[in-house]
């Protein structure tokens, strides 16, 4: 039985760090395992303009630990006012690695997002002349399409038009939660690869509904059925370059989870890569765990593979993490996958 592996220390090709106290909270999380990460540009107000993005970087380096290895990938939110010209001078400078698509309304802070796609073709066209990609989050937003059927009416109705119009865009949908949305990206003629979270790979809608509902498990994409957890678990484990890990890990405080009307997200950093050794050695993949958390994203991305490492343990003991943050603001909840985890990151 392995008990220990040492991969090369893994990327987050999807995070919020949000701004201020909560990002100094959360950065060291995500900068003690991973060396990179796609950072989301659902602030408020939102990153919009190269500016926006260089002033945010500065904001992340300088709240990074003494001695970190972490390098913040930054994104533009495509708004209907986007100029071409600006996504293509900040790709030329470096400065960003992709632009996020927000459809209006469909998640946390995305009524800047975009409400007829025709009118952001123009800087999608541009896109797919520089190469520069796009993370989508693909849900639609009308209020006649039921919660639970909005990624695959998304990719029925919109995803898979775009991919006609601008074939030679480079798309990667986010944070996929279906078996449809697997089944697509896997077999897409057009230029797609797929993210999928720690937690819609650890729960399904049972976890959050059954015997009370548990707002910590409440996140956009919403969690699915059983059967699409499935899905998603053999699509992150099959090492097929198309799938690989973004964590969407997006803190809120406990106050805004806990209300009568609470926000989406869930907080996931800190024991992301306990919970995906968990999982892994559960499908019998831990020798695919580095594809999907470590490889298969610096390909698509056109990126080197970190060089470092990371070395997890499975240890009769189970790993600790605090069940809750603290931050200047109030407490912050941490993903609770519901069973003890062993896996240890021990370096
Ligand atoms: O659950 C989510 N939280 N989904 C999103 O798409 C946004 C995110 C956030 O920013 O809190
Ligand atoms: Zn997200």
């Amino acid at each position: 039985m392995t008990t220990r592996i040492t991969i090369r220390r893994p990327d987050d090709w999807h995070l919020h760090l949000r701004d201020g106290a909560m990002m100094r909270s959360v950065l060291p999380e995500t900068a003690r395992h991973f060396a990179r990460a796609i950072v989301m540009p659902n602030l408020v107000p939102p990153v919009v303009t190269a500016e926006d993005a260089l002033a945010y970087r500065d904001r992340i380096e300088a709240a990074l630990p003494d001695g970190a290895d972490f390098t913040p990938l930054m994104t533009l939110y495509l708004t209907e006012r986007t100029e071409p010209d600006d996504v293509q001078a900040a790709h030329a400078d470096g400065l960003i690695t992709a632009v996020k698509l927000y459809p209006a309304g469909a998640t946390t802070n995305s009524q800047s997002g975009v409400t007829d796609l025709k009118s952001v073709y123009p800087v999608l066209e541009r896109m797919a002349e520089i190469g520069l990609p796009l993370c989508i989050h693909g849900e639609v937003t009308t209020h006649d399409v039921d919660i639970f059927d909005r990624e695959q009416v998304f990719i029925d109705t919109v995803l898979d038009p775009l991919l006609r119009d601008i074939p030679e865009l480079k798309v990667t949908l986010e944070h996929i939660t279906t078996s449809h949305g697997v089944d697509y990206v896997r077999e897409a003629a057009g230029d797609i690869a797929g993210t999928i979270t720690t937690h819609h790979l650890m729960i399904n809608r049972n976890h959050m509904l059954v015997g009370g509902i548990r707002p910590h498990y409440y996140c956009l994409p919403i969690v699915k059925r059983a059967e699409h957890q499935q899905a998603l678990r053999r699509a992150a484990t099959s090492g097929h370059p198309r799938f690989f890990l973004g964590t969407d890990s997006a803190p809120h405080l406990d106050a805004a989870k806990e209300t009568a009307c609470g926000c989406a997200g869930v907080f996931s950093a800190p024991n992301t890569m306990s919970c995906l050794a968990h999982v892994f050695e559960e499908e019998g993949a831990l020798d695919r765990l580095e594809a999907f958390t470590s490889l298969n994203g610096p390909a698509r991305y056109g990126l080197a593979p970190n060089t470092a490492t990371l070395t997890l343990e499975k240890r009769d003991a189970p790993a600790i993490y605090k069940a809750k943050y603290d931050t200047p603001d109030g407490p912050l909840t941490l993903f609770d996958p519901g069973h003890a985890l062993h896996w240890h990151v021990v370096d």
